[in-house]
């Protein structure tokens, strides 16, 4: 398999996925449309809806048009948690996605309101497709797995899930803290919405719960890997390649991976989780395209 043409490929097609469940403008509301759009349309990876898809086949799942709306509003409360982390009264950023923030563009009430835009278009996203797939003639258990897998990810989204950690991270912001603080941050700002990815796309697939709660773990130690892998970037990474600005945690006198344990465990941390995440991931079933990009996860530049 060549990792970087099918990685290529499959942004493309989760892009497309998640495009064309993006509202529709209208009379009066063009401007809430445009700011919601905005975020989502600058591009980023596409990391968490990919992984919903990837985790749904690795569990065997086959119908993609049942997990098509949860790729989208996977990624529309990852896009709408980037636009109120770059608000000013958060981290201050001016630059995402290799574009002006949100806020920056269309002024911080429009930020604010183009997150509160998107996350609700998510729910409205999945509730949908639980509901039409009663008209389309789905079977009780295909829709019980909809509603769990939206349950869940509304479950990390919030207070025990990316939110919790969001609201830990910004209040202690230029305070001591412990490593446990940061663990339980790093757990929840972003382990949360990559659990979730990992978890529905098993639900999805009518995955048995001891399978999920494994998926659970995996996507935990890819989450936090991931947050440990951002917190390195921004000290050593590149603003061009990363679409954001670098020493933004400096900037905020932010606690991060890096200024608690050093450069070398971080980077020893990451392999070490992703490792573990692609063993269990081995173990679960056969995925070799999820296998490569967990791994290539640990040397991302972006
Ligand atoms: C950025 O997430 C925020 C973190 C959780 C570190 P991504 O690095 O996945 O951002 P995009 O989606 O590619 O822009
Ligand atoms: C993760 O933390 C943010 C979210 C959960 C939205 P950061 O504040 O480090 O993310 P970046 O570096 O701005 O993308
Ligand atoms: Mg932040
Ligand atoms: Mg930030
Ligand atoms: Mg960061």
């Amino acid at each position: 398999m060549n990792f970087e043409k099918e990685l290529s490929n499959k942004v493309k097609e989760t892009d497309l996925c998640v495009r064309s469940f993006l509202p529709e403008s209208g009379k009066y509301k063009e401007l809430i449309v445009e700011s919601a759009r905005y975020s989502v349309e600058a591009g980023g990876k596409r990391l968490r809806p990919m992984i919903l898809k990837e985790s749904f086949q690795l569990c065997k799942g086959s119908d993609f048009n049942i997990v098509k709306p949860f790729m989208a509003a996977i990624e529309f409360i990852h896009s709408y948690s980037l636009v109120h982390d770059d608000l000013p009264a958060m981290d201050n950023d001016d630059y995402r996605r290799g574009k002006l923030t949100t806020h920056k563009k269309f002024g911080e009430d429009f930020g604010i309101l183009a997150g509160d835009a998107l996350l609700n278009h998510a729910y409205e996203t999945m509730l949908n497709a639980i509901l039409s797939s009663y008209s389309n003639g789905y079977d009780k258990d295909i829709i019980f797995r909809m509603n769990k897998a939206a349950f869940v990810i509304a479950g990390k989204a919030g207070i025990d899930g990316m939110v919790g950690g969001q609201s830990l991270d910004v209040y202690l912001t230029g305070k001591d803290m412990n490593k446990d603080q940061l663990e339980y941050i790093f757990n929840l700002k972003t382990g949360a919405l990559i659990e979730a990815s990992f978890m529905a796309g098993g639900i999805l697939a009518g995955a048995d719960d001891n399978t999920v709660d494994d998926l659970c773990l995996a996507g935990h130690l890819v989450g936090v890997a991931f947050q440990i892998q951002d917190d390195i970037l921004d000290i050593y990474g590149s603003e061009k390649e990363l679409g954001k600005p670098v020493h933004s945690d400096e900037k905020n006198n932010k606690n991060t991976y890096v200024s608690l344990y050093g450069l070398d465990a971080a980077k020893k941390a990451v392999s070490d989780m992703s490792v573990r995440a692609e063993n269990i991931l081995k173990n679960i079933g056969d995925n070799e395209f999820l296998i490569q990009l967990v791994n290539y996860l640990i040397n991302r530049t972006k």
